[in-house]
């Protein structure tokens, strides 16, 4: 098991659309491991495979994320994978709060979301699976999954936001 690197905006494996993962090999198998690793290291509640630097379509997420239950320390550990999960279905409407992200450093925003969907998608085991979730799951799965499709948050606030975001960046990458 390995941390593994988090790549920051602009990087351009952010902005890139990801291509299905058409075998669960070794090597995916290792990627979700240190891809689990680095999340709860960061920490995050969710990390997509793009965020560190890999184009293929995998998530891996905190199912517990949002849980009111205190859990012991061991469960809290626990993460999911999902291959090439789609969304399909969707309702409702919510605002995510000062929502962030580990590859947009030091900023948060308010973004509109689905209140509740469906999820489709294969477990480490090439598994089907098909689940409901909402809230705060329904949130980090919509997240994750923009990622796939080259989607950060910022892409969905103002484009006057986005914009301030992007100049600070700018200026950031000048200083260094
Ligand atoms: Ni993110």
């Amino acid at each position: 098991m390995a941390l593994l690197e988090i790549v920051k905006y602009p990087a351009p494996s952010l902005s890139q659309p990801s291509v299905p993962v058409e075998e669960i090999d070794d090597e995916i198998k290792t990627l979700i491991e240190n891809m689990g690793e680095t999340m709860f290291d960061a920490p995050g509640v969710g990390l997509a495979a793009p965020q560190v630097g890999v184009n293929k379509r995998l998530i891996v997420y905190n199912p517990n994320a949002g849980d009111d239950e205190p859990k012991e320390n061991e469960k809290e550990k626990e993460f999911r994978p999902l291959i090439n999960p789609e969304i399909i279905s969707a309702s409702g409407s919510v605002v995510s709060e000062k929502e962030a992200c580990l590859s947009v450093p030091d900023y948060s925003a308010n973004v509109k979301r689905y209140k509740q969907i469906t999820v489709k998608a294969l477990n480490i085991d090439g598994k089907k699976l098909e689940f409901d979730a909402e809230g705060i799951q329904a949130v980090i799965l919509q997240h994750e999954i923009d990622h796939l499709d080259g989607i950060l948050f910022i892409d969905r606030i103002s484009s006057l936001k986005k914009a301030l975001y992007k100049k600070k960046i700018k200026k950031r990458l000048r200083n260094n």
